[in-house]
C-alpha cells in the first residue's frame, strides 16, 4: 500500500517534486454516498445520473445536459450531432490535447487548422473565417487553460455560414463569457471530469447542447441509439435502432462522485482564480516571463496558469531545482504523423508553442507555495 501511495504522489508531482502541477480533488465526504451507491444493487446509468444532470443543468443554466463517460466522447458525440461525416472539413486548433482532434479523424473528416492568438492560445476568429469552404461543417474551439475563446465572433461566423460551433471546454468548467456560463452559449460545449480536472468523476464528461432536438438525439446516441426511457418489455430487445450510437453514457458510480464534487466546485474555482490573480500582479512587468493577455469581459477557470518564457529550458531547470513542477501540458497537434495531411503555416502557434509553459495554480497551493513560486520566478528574472 505504501509503495502505491508513493508512486502516485510522484506521478502527480511530475517526478517527485515538492509542489505539484496537478492534484486529484477527492473529499472524504464522498465515502458514504459512494458506499451507498456501490451496495445499492444499481451501478449503471440510473437515478444518480439523472440527479447529477439535473444539478449540472442548474449550474450551466441549460436544460440540455448529457453526462458521458469522458470528455473525448463528448467531442465525438458533438461532431456526430453536427452531422460531420466522411470528407467534410472541420476547422480546429492545433494547440490542444490530441483528444480534441482525434474524434474528427474517427468520422473520416478532414481537419483545417486555423491559427491562434499567441497571447491566449485560443483560435483566431479571423483566420477561422478565412478558412471556411463549402465543405466546412463545424468549427472546433478550445478554451486553453479555461480562458474562454472569442465566442461572439465565432458564433457569428457559424451562423453566417450555417455551420456549428463546438466548444472544447474540457479545461473550462466554471468559466464565464459576458457573465454567461460556458455550457450555455454555443451549439455544443464539451466538458471533462477526468482525474485531474477542477472536478472529477474519476473519468467522465458532459455535453451541453443549445437545441433540445440535438440533446434528444444525443441521448439516444450515447447508448447504442436505443431509447432507455421507452417502455421496457424484454430488455429492449424489440427496439428498432434507427442510427448507430455508442456506449458513452455515465454510470451511477461516477455520478455519485460528481454530485458530491459539485458541493466543492465554487470554492475550488475561487482558489484557482485567487492564485492566478497573485501571479498576474507579481509578473506584470517582467521581461523574461510574461503572463497571458486576457480580456476582462470573460472569466477563466484557470485550470492552467500559462506563461511565456524566454529561454524556456533554462527556466524549466530553474523551477525543477526549486521543487516546482512545470509543464507545457499539451504539444501542438499538427506535427503528429496522424495529422500529416493537413499541414499549413501557423505563425501564432509557432510563437506560442516556442515559449509556453504552465506553473502550479490550483486549490492545493498554500500561501508558502505561492510565495515560493513568485520568488523563484522573480529570481530567474534577476
Ligand atoms: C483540451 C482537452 N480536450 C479533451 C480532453 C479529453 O478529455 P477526457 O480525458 O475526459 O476524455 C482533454 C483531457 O484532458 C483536454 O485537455
Amino acid at each position: 500500500m505504501q509503495t502505491v501511495d508513493k508512486s502516485i504522489a510522484k506521478l502527480l508531482s511530475g517526478g517527485g517534486k515538492d509542489i505539484p502541477l496537478f492534484k486529484v480533488f477527492m473529499p472524504q465526504s464522498i465515502l458514504e454516498p459512494l458506499n451507498a451507491c456501490l451496495m445499492s444493487g444499481y451501478i449503471g446509468e440510473g437515478p444518480r445520473v439523472a440527479e447529477f444532470e439535473k444539478q449540472l443543468s442548474g449550474w450551466f443554466g441549460n436544460d440540455n445536459v448529457l453526462t458521458l463517460n469522458n470528455g473525448t466522447s463528448a467531442l465525438q458525440l458533438a461532431l456526430r450531432l453536427a452531422n460531420v461525416g466522411y470528407g467534410d472539413e472541420v476547422i480546429s486548433t492545433a494547440m490542444t490535447c490530441s483528444a480534441t482532434n482525434e474524434p474528427i479523424l474517427a468520422l473520416g473528416a478532414k481537419i483545417v487548422w486555423a491559427d491562434i492568438n499567441p497571447w491566449t492560445a485560443n483560435i483566431d476568429p479571423e483566420d477561422v473565417e478565412r478558412k471556411i469552404t463549402p465543405k466546412t461543417r463545424a468549427i472546433m474551439c478550445v478554451h486553453w487553460g479555461g480562458y474562454p475563446c472569442d465566442l461572439d465572433e465565432l458564433n457569428a461566423i457559424a451562423v453566417r455560414h450555417g455551420i456549428k460551433l463546438i466548444e472544447d471546454a474540457c479545461h473550462a468548467f466554471g468559466a464565464t463569457y459576458h457573465n454567461k456560463p460556458i455550457g450555455s452559449i454555443s451549439d455544443f460545449s464539451c466538458f471533462s471530469f477526468q482525474a485531474i480536472k477542477h472536478m472529477t468523476t474519476v473519468d467522465g464528461g458532459a455535453l451541453t447542447c443549445k437545441s433540445t432536438s440535438d440533446n434528444d438525439r444525443g441521448r439516444l446516441l450515447r447508448w447504442y441509439g436505443i431509447d432507455r426511457n421507452a417502455k421496457l418489455q424484454d430488455l429492449r430487445c424489440e427496439a428498432d435502432i434507427v442510427e448507430y450510437g455508442y456506449k458513452f453514457h455515465m454510470n451511477d458510480v461516477s455520478a455519485t462522485i460528481g454530485i458530491e464534487q459539485l458541493k466543492y466546485i465554487a470554492e475550488t474555482l475561487k482558489k484557482h482564480r485567487a492564485n492566478a490573480a497573485r501571479y498576474d500582479e507579481a509578473f506584470a512587468n517582467l521581461e523574461l516571463v510574461k503572463p497571458m493577455k486576457y480580456k476582462k469581459d470573460r472569466l477563466g477557470s484557470y485550470w492552467l496558469y500559462t506563461i511565456r518564457v524566454k529561454n524556456r529550458q533554462k527556466f524549466v531547470e530553474y523551477m525543477k531545482q526549486a521543487g516546482i513542477a512545470v509543464s507545457k501540458v499539451h504539444a501542438r497537434n499538427d506535427t503528429h504523423s496522424m495529422f500529416r495531411d493537413f499541414k499549413t503555416t501557423l505563425p501564432g502557434v509557432d510563437e506560442f508553442n516556442s515559449e509556453q509553459l504552465s506553473i502550479p495554480v490550483g486549490w492545493w497551493l498554500e500561501e508558502s507555495h505561492i510565495r515560493h513560486i513568485i520568488d523563484t520566478v522573480l529570481e530567474y528574472q534577476g
